[in-house]
């Protein structure tokens, strides 16, 4: 394993959110869910010699899948941290990550220069995902795909909420989910949804959409 120039605190930090460790090495659980949630991600769109985009890439648990596949992606990430462990990832596999630390708010890259963007298990977190998917569908061709996926739950009623949350409802309590497929309608306004995907079992979602209108200037 190669040796990280992090001081502990630092990477005490950066192991708790390193899912392509938890995918690899982490719990017997971790080490079945990650990939099979991969699997449907990789599943939803034909990567194959298309330029594609992951957004909020974390360490690589889509991005070095895609590496190994020989998939031109460029990976970027707010977390400079994350994006230094991605890179020593693939190093150690003999791949080379293409990275890019950026606020996937506002990405420094052209209009219409991906043939695929993914947005996997990102936008639950923030308070307004609306800037990060019209950045998405701006960098994304005319007849590219973004798939948009997540969050992922293993409480065990994650199946009787991910149904209400594809419904648009509430969660039995009450409470919205803080992602559900109106809410992304929404969100992706200039994109068309083609398709989703429910991994019942995960409790986990991916939506694939075509940004069939270009937006406003
Ligand atoms: C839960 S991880 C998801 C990682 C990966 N996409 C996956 O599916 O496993 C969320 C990642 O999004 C990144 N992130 C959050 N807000 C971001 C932003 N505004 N721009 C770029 N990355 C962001 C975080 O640093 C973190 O690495």
């Amino acid at each position: 394993m190669t040796a990280f120039a992090l001081d502990p605190r630092q990477r005490a930090l950066i192991d708790e959110h390193d899912y392509y460790a938890a995918m690899t090495q982490g719990s017997k659980a971790e080490r079945a869910f990650h990939p099979r949630r991969v699997a449907l991600l990789q599943g939803a769109v034909d990567c194959g010699g298309k330029a594609v985009l992951d957004l909020g890439c974390s360490t690589g648990p889509l991005t070095l899948p895609l590496l190994q596949e020989g998939v031109d992606v460029l990976a970027v990430d707010l977390s400079a941290e994350h994006l230094q462990r991605l890179e020593a990832y693939a190093t150690e596999q003999g791949l080379q990550a293409r990275t890019l630390q950026a606020d996937a708010a506002d990405l420094p890259l052209d209009d219409d220069s991906f043939d695929v963007v993914f947005v996997a298990s990102v936008v639950h977190l923030l308070s307004d995902p609306g800037p990060i998917l019209r950045e998405a569908e701006r960098v994304c061709r005319p007849d590219g795909r973004i798939v948009v996926a997540g969050p992922w739950s293993r409480h065990p009623k994650s199946n009787v909420w991910v149904k209400t949350m594809l419904r648009g409802g509430k969660r039995p309590d009450g409470r919205q989910f803080p992602f559900d497929v109106p809410r992304l309608r929404g969100w992706l306004a200039r994109s068309t949804m083609l398709e989703r995907r429910l991994d019942l079992l995960l409790g986990y979602f991916a939506t694939v959409w075509v940004p069939d209108r270009k937006p406003a200037s």
